[in-house]
């Protein structure tokens, strides 16, 4: 039985400022994962439009987003790094999903409810309804097997599997008729499949930051206040200011994971240090355990500054030159222009477009 190659796909949104979420939950993987893996990390500009769609600064904020990857330590040289819109292969793929997908499916997103929350459905666009269709196209028209994503893409990506599954059973005869089907087992079922069914890579000590405000709530770029959120481009004061005021509790540190539970601002902190260090939260324990905060915290200070300084830093630095971030963009969008019109070229075959 014949398998896909393994590679690895993600996205992000250049929408906002990064913060330490998407640093933790996706950037900081992307980097562990490039030693042994073929991977696309992508700035995903046409979902940038979805939820609202003039920007002020849509260029810059895609250099940004690429900046950061770079300087976190992603090499565009052995990987890809582009953006979206230059590879116009995955708006033809998310057209075909689009005739894939149900309606039904995407509406029961949790995304999409909360960002059209409410509001009627003359204010919210087609596209973030279909914003789900498009990510799973992201990753299959390169074929990848593996995303490394936080835990609040978890849904979406259960989505793309889908997509994946119900494309390789509506087209299996004429999947059949190219050679182009890979045999792969889905649970116990052999199926002679064209997309693969993609594998999350979610796990680790801080799958979902939670803002430093209220440990019940993500860390993200839409929070009102600030400080609810660490920005990859913090100065070191403001980093420090932010940990210091971070919602606790007035217990110590327990010594055992188990002691973390009911405790979501202790946990989070504790998640935090552990993903910053490459600790698991048992070993961060077994170092602060018993420990106040204000013993607990100037240290997360100290280290999330050594971790990030060196960040923003060199994205400050690789920001002053567009140039050069523009030509990396360039040429890995030609890389995966080349690869991504490979798989297109078989679906429009598979699908039955007169070429
Ligand atoms: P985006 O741009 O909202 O976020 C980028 C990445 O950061 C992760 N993330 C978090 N992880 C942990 N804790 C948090 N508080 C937190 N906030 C954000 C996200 O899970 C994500 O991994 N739909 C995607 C982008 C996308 C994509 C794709 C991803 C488009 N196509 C294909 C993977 C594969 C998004 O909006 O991520």
């Amino acid at each position: 039985m014949s398998d896909f190659k393994p590679l690895v796909f993600s996205g992000v949104q250049p929408t906002g400022n990064l913060h330490l979420g998407n640093y933790l939950g996706a950037i900081r993987k992307f980097v562990a994962l490039q030693q042994d893996h073929d991977c696309i990390y992508c700035v995903v500009d046409l979902h940038a439009i979805t939820a609202q769609l003039v920007h002020q600064d849509l260029r810059g904020q895609t250099r940004s987003i690429a900046a950061a990857f770079i300087a976190s330590g992603i090499d565009p040289e052995k990987h890809i790094v582009f953006n979206q819109s230059a590879v116009p292969q995955h708006a033809e793929l998310a057209w075909v999903f689009n005739c894939v997908a149900r309606i039904g499916w995407m509406e029961r997103m949790t995304q999409f409810k909360d960002k059209s929350g409410g509001k009627n459905a003359e204010q919210t666009s087609l596209g973030l309804l279909a914003y789900p269709s498009l990510m799973a196209a992201d990753i299959l028209v390169y074929r990848a097997t593996h995303v490394p994503v936080g835990d609040d893409q978890k849904q979406h990506l259960e989505l793309a599997r889908d997509i994946a599954q119900k494309f390789n059973i509506d087209f299996t005869d004429h999947i059949r008729k190219t050679s182009y089907g890979v045999d792969i087992m889905v649970g116990e079922e052999p199926v002679h499949a064209y997309f693969p069914m993609v594998e999350p890579l979610i796990g680790g000590p801080a799958p979902r930051v939670m803002s430093l405000r209220d440990g019940t709530k993500k860390m993200s770029k839409s929070d009102a206040s600030d400080l609810s959120r660490i920005n990859l481009m913090d100065d070191a004061e403001t980093i420090s200011k932010k940990i210091r005021k971070a919602k606790t509790d007035p217990d110590a540190l327990p010594s055992e994971v188990e002691g973390l539970k009911g405790r979501p601002e202790a946990d989070n902190l504790v998640g935090i240090y552990a993903a910053l260090s490459d600790k698991t939260k048992q070993e961060v324990l077994g170092e602060f355990g018993g420990q106040q905060f204000s013993v607990f915290k100037p240290a997360l200070v100290d280290l999330a500054v050594e971790v990030l300084a060196p960040i923003s830093g060199e994205m400050r630095r690789l920001m002053d030159d567009t140039t050069h971030i523009d030509a990396i963009l360039r040429k890995g969008a030609e890389k995966a222009r080349a690869r991504a019109d490979l798989t297109m070229n078989q679906v429009r075959e598979i699908v039955g477009f007169l070429q």
